[in-house]
C-alpha cells in the first residue's frame, strides 16, 4: 500500500498529557495516541510542572512510534508538523514544541506553532472514523477545561474572546471541590459521577450574579465546602474523609456533588442565555476535557434543540488534551495557504489571550 499523502504530525504537550496524532488532508484521524501521566501525579493531588515536563520528555518516543505504527506511515510522509505553543505549562509546552521543530527542520517541512484553544475550538468537527465534518464560517465556542471557561466568537479564522472565567475555570472548580470531598485526582471526572448518584435539589447554590457574561467559580466552590463542612460538622457524613472507592461514598455527599455540579452547569446555560440575548448566535461547538460532563452535555443538548441553535459536542475522545485537534488546527491554517512559523518565531508562551470583544 502507498504511504497516505500530505499528513500533518501533531503534537499536543500543554500540561500532562503528551498527544501525538496523524491526520491526513481531510482531517481524517489516522491515528491519535496520548500517554497519560495520571499516575505520576496523583500523591500529589495535582499536576507537578517538573514532573510534567520529564514525563514528556519520557513518553514522547513511545508515544509519537505508536502513532506512526497506527497511522502506517513514517516521519518522512509527513507534509507538515504542529505542536502548541501556548497557554500551558512553560516546561511541557518547550518539550512538545522543541520536539515538532526539530522534526520539521530535519525533514524540511513547515512547522505550525498553535494556539492550544485553537485546537478546542475546532475539536467538536473531528470524527473518530472518517474525514472532519466542514466547520461553519460563524461559531460560537464554548470550552470549559481544567484551565478555561472560555466563550468565544469564532468569524472564519478570527477568534474574540467574548467571556472568560474572572476565577477558577470550570474544571478546576470540578477538582478543587472534589478535592475536598475526599476524592483522588483527577476529581472531576469523579465528581460527575457521583452527582449522577446524587440529587440536586437537596442544596441549592447561588449563580445568578450580575448582568456581565463573564464567568465566576470561586464563589460556587466556597458554598460547596461550607455546605461539606455543615454536613461534617452535623456528623452527616466523616469529616475529612477520603474516597479510594466511590462506592462507598455516602448519599449525602452525592448529593453535594449533584448539586455543585447543577449549580455550575447551570451558569454555564445562564451566561449562553445572556449571550443569545445580545447577538444570535452561530453553530455552538463545545468542546474542552469538561465537555465530557454529562450533565453539561444533556442540558446543552435540550437548551440548544428548544431555541433550534445547532449544537456540537466535541466526541468523547477528543474531549481531553489530544494531539488531533492541534493537527485539525493547523490543517485549517494549511488551507488558508499559512506558511507556518520561520525559524525566529517559535517560542513557547505560558500564556496568550485572544482578543477580546
Ligand atoms: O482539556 P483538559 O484535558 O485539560 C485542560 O486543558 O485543562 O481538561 C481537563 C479538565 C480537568 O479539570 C478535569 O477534572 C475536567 O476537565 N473534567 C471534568 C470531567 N471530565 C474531565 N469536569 C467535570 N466533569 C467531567 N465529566
Ligand atoms: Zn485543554
Amino acid at each position: 500500500m502507498a504511504p497516505p499523502q500530505n499528513l500533518v504530525l501533531g503534537i499536543e504537550s500543554s500540561c500532562d498529557d503528551t498527544g501525538c496524532a496523524i491526520l491526513d488532508a481531510r482531517g481524517a484521524v489516522l491515528a491519535s495516541k496520548v500517554s497519560s501521566q495520571l499516575a505520576s501525579h496523583r500523591p500529589y493531588g495535582g499536576v507537578v510542572p517538573e514532573i510534567a515536563s520529564r514525563e514528556h520528555l519520557r513518553n514522547w518516543p513511545a508515544v509519537s512510534q505508536e502513532a506512526l505504527a497506527t497511522a502506517g506511515c513514517t516521519l518522512h510522509d509527513v507534509g507538515a508538523v504542529a505542536a502548541t505553543r501556548g497557554p500551558g505549562l512553560t516546561g511541557s509546552l518547550l518539550v512538545g514544541l522543541s520536539v515538532g521543530r526539530a522534526i520539521a527542520w530535519g525533514l524540511d517541512r513547515p512547522f505550525y506553532g498553535m494556539h492550544h484553544l485553537e485546537g478546542h475550538v475546532y475539536s467538536p468537527f473531528l470524527r473518530e472514523e472518517g474525514p472532519a465534518d466542514p466547520v461553519p464560517e460563524q461559531l460560537t465556542a464554548l470550552v470549559v477545561s481544567g484551565g478555561h471557561t472560555s466563550m468565544l466568537d469564532v468569524s472564519g479564522s478570527a477568534i474574540t474572546s467574548m467571556a472568560e472565567t474572572r476565577d477558577d475555570a470550570f474544571g478546576e472548580a470540578f477538582d478543587k471541590v472534589g478535592k475536598r470531598l475526599g476524592l483522588a485526582y483527577p476529581q472531576g471526572p469523579k465528581v460527575d459521577l457521583l452527582a449522577e448518584r446524587g440529587d440536586a435539589s437537596r442544596l441549592r447554590f447561588n449563580v445568578r450574579g450580575r448582568d456581565e457574561l463573564f464567568f465566576s467559580y470561586s464563589g460556587l466552590k466556597t458554598q460547596a465546602v461550607r455546605a461539606l463542612e455543615a454536613l461534617e460538622a452535623a456528623g452527616t457524613v466523616p469529616a475529612h474523609a477520603v474516597w479510594d472507592d466511590l462506592d462507598a461514598v455516602p448519599a449525602a455527599v452525592c448529593d453535594l456533588a449533584a448539586s455543585f455540579r447543577d449549580a455550575a452547569v447551570r451558569q454555564i446555560l445562564d451566561r449562553l442565555g445572556r449571550l443569545a440575548a445580545r447577538k444570535p448566535l452561530g453553530t455552538l461547538a463545545v468542546s474542552g476535557g469538561a465537555a465530557a460532563n454529562r450533565l453539561l452535555r444533556r442540558r446543552l443538548a435540550t437548551w440548544a434543540e428548544q431555541r433550534q441553535i445547532p449544537l456540537r459536542l466535541v466526541p468523547l475522545v477528543f474531549s481531553g488534551d489530544n494531539a488531533a485537534m492541534i493537527a485539525f488546527a493547523a490543517l485549517r491554517r494549511i488551507a488558508n495557504g499559512d506558511p507556518g512559523n520561520g525559524p525566529d518565531d517559535t517560542t513557547v508562551h505560558s500564556r496568550i489571550p485572544f482578543a477580546h470583544a
